[in-house]
């Protein structure tokens, strides 16, 4: 992190706290920069970050005042779905946001993916280049059965930082996450099944669920704790619910992290009840607190809980390296594992064991988070300016993506076809619902590095959500 930055963060930890007052003007620049011994440059520099960010704004010829958003009145309501299975709707909407071909000038601010071009994984690209130059002959050997033993080594010393200690033997590598997911309701259910799920959920879960001819029953979910165990209750008394899929970490889309006593108290339910828990972990490296948070998994003692993640939002999601940590299941997911691609590609696993080997992953994640944090605040400032009137925010604790609910009668289908025009995408709300809720939602990516391209794209996009409203 550069001397500004660190000193923004400083400045805006003293804010938090109460030390600077909203409305407060912060010391001069000259007097900032005697106070706590750094340049003028430095105290400008974190000024304009600050500025950049929705912190502070800045007074022509008076000054930096203290204006933090108060994001908490900001926040979108507990979600009301539908409380009865239903059938997963949308399909064909799925597969074209997820294959449409953007163009290298398109402003794909609906992407879920994450920025690969950060400094921190350039020793990943050498680290791959030699595996492919000086190891061809292990590259070319099929990794079979539960996939590369040292990576599965590397995951389960990966997964202790979430306080849980698994076994190499219980980990299975997947292409991904989506095959992790996918592979996993596979072993826990049958057809016409019911599976619960947090909602808004991700669309690629839910793909999985139909695909697989499940119902699922969406369970209201709050944007700062995650699904509502009382209401995950009442569905448990009322439905033959046979699994949850859940992202508890730094959810996808809403960002909230599930509290440690909640996530107990849903492994307490699933013993009760009898139903298996599919976590979906992929994000929660990219949380944002220190250390990490827990998973659900790490409380498991009954095996009940399936763990899925990727090193796909962390590394390159075009690696295709996933896992799950299996539970009770792991013969079971190692023979559909067999059964539906026989096994993953050998150079991206050896790679990626290599690269948590040498501690660089850590490293690497480190400097991610900073980076999305920074995006996340800087991408609210601009929803905030640019959006109309009474749209409400998510505030996520972690990954690359905020949610975004505005006025009622906006439809975000209607306003992606009208982007078009502008070459700009956004992931349209009603995809993240079983059967159309939220259309007037929709979610933004915040991994690239800010700049005025990306600012002027989400003013576009608020311009053309207010002429929706025939307000401009
Ligand atoms: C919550 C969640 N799970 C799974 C996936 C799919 O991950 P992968 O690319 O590793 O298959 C994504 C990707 O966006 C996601 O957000």
């Amino acid at each position: 992190m550069k001397l500004y930055e660190q000193f923004s963060t400083e400045i805006k930890d003293s804010i938090e706290h109460g030390y600077y007052q909203p409305g407060q003007k912060l010391p001069s620049m000259r007097d900032m920069s005697a106070i706590r011994g750094v340049s003028i440059s430095t105290v400008q520099e974190a000024y304009r970050l600050l500025e950049d960010t929705g912190i502070v704004m800045s007074k022509p010829k008076s000054g930096y005042y203290v204006q933090q958003i108060q994001n908490i009145n900001l926040l979108p309501d507990i979600s009301r779905p539908e409380q009865q299975p239903v059938e997963v709707v949308y399909w064909d909407e799925v597969l074209k946001l997820t294959t449409t071909d953007n163009t290298s000038n398109f402003i794909a601010l609906g992407s879920g993916a994450p920025n690969t071009s950060f400094k921190t994984l350039k020793s990943f690209h050498r680290i791959y280049a030699d595996i492919a130059r000086n190891q061809p002959q292990r590259v070319y050997e099929n990794s079979k059965g539960k996939g590369l033993k040292q990576l599965r080594e590397q995951i389960v010393r990966l997964m202790q930082t979430s306080g849980c200690y698994s076994h190499p033997d219980d980990i299975v590598i997947t292409s991904g996450c989506q095959e992790a997911l996918s592979l996993s309701l596979k072993a826990v259910t049958k057809p016409g099944d019911i599976v619960a799920i947090d909602s808004p959920s991700f669309y690629g879960s839910m793909q999985a669920i139909q695909s697989n001819n499940l119902k699922v029953i969406e369970i209201p979910t709050h944007p700062e704790t995650g699904i509502s165990l009382s209401a995950l209750e009442m569905a448990l008394d009322q439905w033959p619910i046979k699994a949850i899929q859940l992202v508890p970490n730094a959810n996808n889309p809403l960002g909230y992290l599930m509290p440690e006593d909640k996530k107990k108290k849903l492994l307490e339910m699933a013993s009760r009840y009898n139903f298996v828990v599919i976590e979906d972990d992929i994000w929660a490296d990219l949380a944002f607190q220190k250390p990490r948070p827990s998973t659900i998994k790490s409380f498991d003692t009954e095996g009940r809980v399936l763990m899925c993640s990727s090193f796909s939002k962390t590394v390159a999601p075009g690696l295709r390296v996933g896992w799950v940590a299996a539970g009770g299941y792991v013969k079971l997911l190692t023979h559909l594992k067999f059964i539906t691609t026989l096994g993953s590609a050998t150079l991206p696993q050896m790679a990626i064991a290599e690269f948590l080997e040498q501690g660089l992953y850590e490293k690497h994640t480190r400097h991610a988070k900073q980076h999305y944090q920074r995006g996340r605040d800087i991408m609210i400032n601009w929803v905030h300016r640019y959006f109309p009137e009474g749209t409400k925010i998510s505030y996520p604790q972690g990954g690359l993506c905020l949610w975004v609910e505005m006025p009622e009668a906006i439809d975000s289908f209607e306003l992606n076809k009208n982007l078009q025009a502008y070459k700009i995408g956004i992931a349209p709300g009603a995809l993240f619902s079983a059967n159309g809720k939220y259309k007037n939602c929709l979610r933004l990516n915040y991994s690239d590095v800010p700049n005025e391209k990306i600012e002027a794209a989400v003013k576009i996009v608020g311009d053309q959500a207010k002429k929706l409203l025939k307000i401009i």
